[in-house]
């Protein structure tokens, strides 16, 4: 599966941002790369003050993306060339731009027209405080209080109110919104922040408590993996299984122990695993990640699914290339910026690639995994648009620097991305990142995923076996099917298992040693 950020992917009709005429675009540089599935970011009407994650309306497509014919008719494009396309589908807030806000603001407090949303008092004498100690996740209060003294809920932005899951027209209009799209040939769902929806609204505080994975037992939280969001995946699968053949993943940053409930029969396909995203270079840690993840998904006859980057983390090459115990966040805007060895973190990220392809299940590229881009660390403040920089008053950088326009070829003002200035400037090593000029360089990134899919196609994907196997200390080995996959994640050359070697993440691989920082699969039938 192959995330499309659609703002920084292609732009087909100028405007500096890109859009479905540059999806369709690139369809056959998908095709070659050999990617099953795209999941576009949100690509419906927006004001664009989270990237799109504030729509304003579900069933238009953004005139600076196109149109929804236009989307029908990529939907459409994508299918000639093999590919599905999963839609990203963000349940728990609008923008508030959104018809239903407007009205809400529009009415008094207590009017019902603010039932959609949730408005509350606040505490104290006049109300003045807000009504629990609710966090944002982007930073500050999660309630706004507007001018007639009502406070309102926003787990992010403050232009992003939460819906009120317990209203009827909510769940309603969200079934029509998920028919709108199947009938249009949509083959799926993301669905955007699915541990949120349901709150307790009777509103307790939580003492600072934001956190639910890394904590030793699952928690009882007030906004977040509440046990009311169950009933309402059901519904929305009782209406995926009347159309043929679609499937909805999720965004669920649970604790491990609560994930197998959003993947029971009657709810989600799929759920990211983050787990490999938090995880530190070393073999350990990532054998701990792989077989108790697949273990877990195997006892509930799930798909695994790998992701190692999206458009909310920083890339994985600058993470793999900064010292263990870093911060990575903090780093964008604290360093010490000499810490980053890139080349390192660009030798890892070819392996860490070649993990996550031979691995059972599903595994989820972000654009540009397959070009190697590192993290654009180093953006100007000026540019930075993602909120959490405004929010966070300026402690913490926020994901502009995953998120920057890709390079197609080696020259040209957007290096071959579209005919305007990008919305973000891209760094000048990209030009040599370029996908025309990796597609002509056989020891590229881009051949190495391309040769690597092509491998999982033909070895892997027949089977979901897979068996931890001991090649010596800070080796990571597994067994799938016919295929021995081994990295080498200490500082000394190991040997190579007997057998064929169908490729490695070292283009310069010869003889009987895999060098420090490097994966091979050897076929060993
Ligand atoms: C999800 C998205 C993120 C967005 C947030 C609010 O976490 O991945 O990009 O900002 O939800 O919708």
């Amino acid at each position: 599966m192959y995330q499309v950020y659609i703002r920084s992917f292609a732009d087909g009709n100028g405007g500096g941002v890109g859009d479905i005429a540059g999806m369709k675009s690139r369809l056959g540089y998908l095709r070659d790369l050999g990617v099953d599935a795209v999941w576009i970011n949100p690509w419906y009407e927006s004001p664009m003050l989270d990237g799109g994650y504030d729509v304003s309306n579900f069933r238009e497509i953004d005139p600076l993306f196109g149109s929804t014919a236009e989307a029908t008719e990529f939907i459409e494009a994508a299918h000639e060339h093999g590919i599905r396309v999963i839609a990203d589908l963000v349940p728990n807030h609008t923008s508030a731009q959104h018809v239903w806000f407007q009205e809400a603001l529009a009415a008094k407090p207590g009017d019902p027209a603010r039932d959609r949303y949730v408005f509350h008092p606040g505490k104290g004498a006049d109300g003045a405080e807000p009504p629990s100690d609710w966090e944002s996740v982007f930073g500050g209060p999660a309630w706004t209080r507007l001018s007639d003294g009502d406070w309102y809920l926003h787990i992010f932005d403050g232009s992003q109110p939460d819906l009120n899951w317990e209203h009827p027209e909510v769940r309603a209009d969200f079934e029509e919104i998920l028919r709108f799209w199947l009938d249009r040939g949509i083959d799926g769902f993301r669905i955007d922040v699915a541990h949120g929806l349901v709150k307790d609204l009777t509103f307790p505080d939580t003492g600072g408590r934001t956190e639910l994975l890394g904590t030793k037992h699952p928690v009882d939280h007030p906004f977040w993996d509440r046990d009311g969001v169950h009933e309402i995946i059901r519904t929305w699968r009782a209406i995926l299984d009347q159309y043929d053949d679609r499937m909805m993943v999720a965004e669920a940053w649970v604790h491990r122990e609560r994930l197998p409930l959003y993947l029971r029969p009657d709810e989600y396909h799929q759920s990211f695993n983050f787990d490999l995203v938090e995880a530190k270079w070393n073999a350990e840690s990532f054998a701990e990640i792989i077989s108790t993840s697949y273990k877990a998904s195997s006892a509930i006859d799930a798909a695994s699914t790998w992701v190692l980057s999206n458009h909310d983390v920083v890339r994985h090459s600058t993470r793999y290339g900064l010292p263990a115990e870093t911060d990575v966040r903090r780093w964008l805007l604290e360093g010490p910026h000499e810490d980053l060895e890139a080349e390192l973190g660009n030798v890892r990220a070819r392996a860490a690639g070649l993990i996550s392809l031979s691995l059972p299940g599903s595994s989820y590229l972000y654009q540009g995994d397959e070009l190697g881009l590192p993290e654009v660390w180093d953006l100007p403040t000026d540019v930075l648009q993602d909120p959490v920089w405004e929010r966070s008053e300026h402690k913490a950088k926020g994901r502009d620097g995953c998120r920057v326009p890709l390079p197609w070829e080696p020259t040209g003002p957007s290096l071959g991305y579209g005919p305007g200035e990008p919305w973000l400037p891209q760094p000048a090593q990209f030009a040599q990142l370029a996908a025309s000029v990796q597609a002509a360089d056989p020891t590229s990134m881009l051949l190495l995923y391309r040769q690597a899919i092509a491998l999982r196609r033909e070895h892997l994907i027949h089977t979901e076996q897979l068996e931890m196997i001991d090649l010596g200390p800070n080796v990571l080995a597994y067994q799938r099917g016919s295929i021995t996959v081994i990295v080498n994640m200490s500082d000394k050359p190991v040997p190579v298992p007997r057998g064929n070697l169908l490729i490695s993440s070292d283009p310069g691989q010869t003889g009987s040693q895999l060098a420090p920082d490097t994966a091979a699969w050897i076929g060993t039938q």
